[in-house]
């Protein structure tokens, strides 16, 4: 598995591997069983596996989790190497993202970047509009995964791909969860246990509500 941290190393990568096919999956890092799931997806139908942990800072508002946000590269490393990944994309920094400023804003169809959770965190889809379409530039991947956990933006980066024609074919993967029921996420480490069964309480309601 090669470990790449700069825009060059990525691009070289890509070059030498015009002909053949890449599956990517982006990912902030802390991984689980569910960024897994995508992993194995993309193996299942790709000739290469890419894979990029970033901490993005553009989606996180102000007054949100940016510095809190778990990381922990070593054992992230040690889980896509298990997977069989061939490339891993981890910045250092976030310049190697953003050496300038420029930013997408993808609306999407009937707005939905400004609905639900867009209602709360106005510019949270344009940081994720913005580094996804970068990374795609970088790794110009022919099939990206993406978790239907996040169901809001599976759909807007659906909508970019299809409605900027990006060559680029974005694929859904069915959520991961606990035995609760709750849905994986780096974020649950934040979980007290208390918290947590609270929390897997939402998905039993909505089911037996279904
Ligand atoms: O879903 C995530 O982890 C992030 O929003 C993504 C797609 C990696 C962009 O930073």
């Amino acid at each position: 598995m090669k470990i790449t941290r700069t825009r060059r190393q990525i691009i070289n990568w890509r070059d030498h591997r015009k002909k053949l096919s890449v599956g990517f999956v982006p990912t902030m890092g802390f991984l689980h069983e569910g960024h897994l799931d995508l992993v194995r997806r993309a193996r299942q139908e790709n000739d290469f596996v890419a894979v990029s942990i970033f901490v993005n800072p553009t989606q996180f508002g102000p007054h949100e989790d940016f510095a809190a946000y778990p990381r922990n590269e070593k054992r992230d490393f040690e889980m896509l190497r298990r997977e069989k990944v061939d490339l891993v994309f981890a910045p250092k920094s976030p310049k190697e993202i953003y050496p300038n400023g420029s930013e997408v804003v993808v609306r999407g169809r009937k707005n939905i970047a400004s609905i639900l959770e867009g209602e709360y965190r106005p510019f949270h889809f344009d940081g994720v509009t913005t580094v996804v379409l970068k990374l795609f530039n970088l790794i110009a991947p022919n099939q990206a995964y993406f978790g239907e956990k996040d169901y809001q933006q599976l759909q807007l980066i659906q909508h970019m791909a299809a409605d900027l024609f990006l060559p680029i074919q974005v694929k859904a993967v069915k959520t991961r969860r606990e035995k609760t029921g709750l849905a994986m996420s780096s974020r649950n480490s934040y979980f007290s246990e208390a918290d947590r069964q609270a929390a897997s309480k939402f998905y039993q309601i909505l089911k037996s509500s279904k």
